[in-house]
């Protein structure tokens, strides 16, 4: 056992500050694994029906705590809920959702850059009254960032959407609070590292781990494909860098993702990558391979408070290392199943059971 490479690494409670749950019997059957490892997790509003307004949210919130398991560790999971923007998005109704805390923050998704943003925003430079409340609030901005123009290569549309879009955003609100969700490239890492403002990202597991040859490794693999899409090597390293170089404005958000596998394995499958079954290890994978366990804590369990402002976790959660197999699929009844990212492999590390 090495300083480097221990045998078990014991940090804070994480948190995940961006899953998405969905509904239904999906909900009941991937929300034991997302609360089993993380204390608190920001849930995503792209619902078949968006979560638009605070009762929707309030609503939603009711069937997530009535689907936690009873046996959840430490303190007891809590949804952060978000607001799903559109253009007719009610500043107002959004600052009263946010007062009464139902709202911890809004997700801007452009229309149709991804799953469930049919009902998006359709001119994301045009929403300044909702930014202006939301500055004014401290209420944090949850940007899909991507530009939906077909005529765009889908690997530049992270660095065209913060060349033409973000850094006006952030240049207009220098005091918004601006989470650009699951950074995939060198220009979002850069962008968000040159900003003096409060602008964090976060960085998925599967971004870490896959470059995208995996999309390609041997046939085409449809369980590797999300949105944004990996993208080469170089923008790989990038994000591992920033994961583990200790800095605040980088935390952790899976941007779990379930679908079922008979839509995943289509002539035309859906975006998302399914990584809550063993997403802890996942990083712990990645920050190993990259020499920084040590950097793990700062990343899963202290630097997402403090951008949101709000305190660390109380307990801790232990990684033994141990390759522990993960289900090929898990069923989800009435739906299908859901194939888990590793799935019918093992991953190298363990929640030591509390
Ligand atoms: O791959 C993705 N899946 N990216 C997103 O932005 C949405 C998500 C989903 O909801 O499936
Ligand atoms: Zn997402």
């Amino acid at each position: 056992m090495s300083p480097t490479s221990p045998d078990s690494l014991t940090i804070r409670r994480p948190d995940d500050w961006h899953v998405h749950l969905r509904d239904g019997a999906m909900l009941a059957t991937v929300l034991p694994f997302t609360a089993r490892q993380f204390a608190r997790a920001i849930i995503m509003p792209n619902l078949a029906d968006p979560v638009t307004t605070p009762e929707k949210a309030a609503a939603y919130r009711r069937r997530i705590v009535a689907h936690l398991p009873d046996e959840a560790p430490g303190d007891a999971f809590q949804p952060l809920m978000t607001c799903y923007l559109t253009d007719d998005t009610d500043p107002a109704q959004l600052e009263q959702g946010f007062l009464d805390g139902v709202f911890t923050a809004a997700k801007l998704y452009p229309a149709h850059a991804t799953t469930g943003s049919a009902h998006g925003v359709t001119e994301p430079l045009a929403l300044t009254a909702v930014y202006e409340t939301m500055q004014i609030l401290g209420m944090p901005l949850l940007v899909h960032g991507e530009v939906t123009d077909p005529a765009v290569d889908i690997f530049d549309r992270e660095a065209v959407f913060i060349d033409g879009v973000l850094s006006k955003i952030v240049r207009d609100f220098p005091n918004l609070r601006v989470v650009l969700e699951h950074v995939t490239t060198r220009d979002g890492i850069d962008f968000v590292t040159s900003q003096s403002g409060p602008v964090g990202a976060t960085i998925t597991a599967h971004h870490l781990l896959l470059n995208r040859n995996a999309l390609f490794e041997g046939g085409i693999r449809p369980h590797y494909y999300c949105l944004p899409v990996a993208k080469r090597e170089e923008h790989r390293q990038a994000l591992i860098a920033a994961a583990t170089s200790g800095n605040e404005k980088f935390f952790l958000g899976t941007d779990t993702a379930p679908h079922p596998i008979g839509e995943k394995e289509s002539a035309c499958g859906c975006a998302g990558i399914f990584t809550a079954p063993a997403a802890l290890a996942l990083y712990a994978e990645a920050f190993e391979a990259a020499g920084a366990l040590d950097k793990l804590e700062a990343f899963a369990s202290l630097n997402g408070p403090k951008f949101y402002d709000l305190e660390v976790n109380q307990g801790t959660v232990t990684l033994e290392r141990a390759e522990t197999p993960v289900p090929e699929r898990i069923d989800v009844p009435g739906v299908g199943a859901v194939h888990p990212f590793r799935g019918g492999a093992n991953v190298a590390w363990k929640i030591k059971a509390t």
